[in-house]
């Protein structure tokens, strides 16, 4: 059985499922409710119930929760309809809706993507959980009181972790630190959701994701965010690496592939090997988005990686008729020394 809900002030509706949250049926459905932990402890998801009733467990609330529900409000990451309902809360509509913490967190596990990437998932104290837009990212706060921004590679809804994916590059001390340094269980401290690169689910036009690189984590958040909402909109992913041995989580690629119909994928190697032994498309990875859709003024397009690639990608795209409207991006920064090693030249037009 399944109930409706309606949010009259924004008019958007969805349904939930017997014994599905609210805020859960609200998330799968592309509705954005805010939160901050899911248990029961922050209250940061409460709202008001116009019409209809809810049942949960209010003895299983802690303090800051309990109050909000003392005060006549409910907790929407607890409560479960169980009839239609009308509800007010405040939605989350863009990033600035979302309050940016400042949490501590601990290096659960540390996996090698790829001889130069490594995958981090974080995870956060019991109480809390990291709202975020799928494709925003977050500042590690380092002892020295510098901070490294890394883009979440998970979705919003899979939040028992967050994933990052980092790149050990020449001359980056922090990518040295955590190939040679640290370790899982590791206690770090972290600031976030920042930053306006997240996918936007009000256009029907169909997407285009570029990522070079790492500028791949982004996209995988945005991805897994689109197949959770049943997103049905063309999607075409093209990743851009050096060589075959860059190329990473391509087989996870490869099984969305076979799952979802509306996806299209499109690896380019910029400086394949002989072994490599590669069939696929070569050359720059902007190139060749613009090889497939020679006119981009019908699409929303967004790229992430290094800044000479999302630079040279925007300029050649709007050449392209792709209006300013329609392009996000994310701009990784790399040394010098760092981009040549990744065989990434400067374009002329910034020397
Ligand atoms: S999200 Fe913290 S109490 Fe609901």
């Amino acid at each position: 059985m399944s109930f409706k809900i309606s949010v009259p002030a924004s008019g958007h509706e969805f349904t939930a499922e017997e014994n599905e949250t609210v805020l859960d049926a609200a998330l799968r459905q592309g509705v954005g409710l805010p939160y901050g932990c899911r248990n029961g402890a922050c209250g940061k998801c409460s709202g008001e119930v116009l019409a209809g009733q809810t049942k949960y467990d209010t003895d299983a609330l802690r303090a800051l929760a309990k109050k909000e529900h003392e005060a006549g409000k409910t907790l929407f990451c607890q409560a479960c309809a169980i009839s239609d309902l009308e509800i007010k809360v405040r939605e989350i509509v863009k990033s600035g809706d979302i309050e940016i913490k400042t949490l501590p967190c601990r290096v659960e596990k540390m996996s090698l993507l790829t001889h130069d990437v490594m995958m981090l998932q974080l995870k956060l104290p019991e109480t809390e959980r990291l709202q975020f837009m799928a494709g925003q990212y977050l500042e590690f706060l380092l002892k020295d009181g510098k901070r490294r921004a890394f883009s979440i590679a998970n979705a919003p809804h899979d939040d028992a972790y967050i994933e990052l994916h980092i790149r050990h590059v020449p001359d980056g001390q922090f990518g040295d630190f955590v190939f040679d340094g640290l370790k899982e269980k590791a206690l770090m401290r972290i600031e976030g959701p920042l930053g306006s690169y997240f996918l936007r689910e009000d256009s029907n036009r169909p997407i285009i994701l570029m990522g070079g690189g790492t500028g791949f984590a982004p996209l995988k958040g945005m991805l897994e965010h689109a197949f959770y909402i049943n997103l049905d909109r063309p999607i075409h992913l093209f990743c851009g690496v050096r060589a075959k041995r860059d190329l990473y989580m391509d087989e996870m690629v490869q099984q969305w592939l076979k799952q979802c119909p509306n996806l299209k994928y499109t690896a380019v190697l910029s400086d394949p090997l002989e072994e490599d032994n590669w069939q696929g498309e070569t050359g720059l990875v902007h190139e060749s988005v613009v090889k497939h859709y020679p006119d981009l003024s019908g699409f929303d397009v967004y790229l992430s990686g290094p800044p000479p690639m999302v630079k040279a990608g925007m300029d050649l795209f709007y050449e392209k008729g792709l209006p300013e409207t329609q392009i996000y991006s994310d701009s990784f920064e790399y040394s010098d020394d760092a981009l040549k090693a990744m065989g990434i030249q400067k374009p002329k037009t910034e020397t």
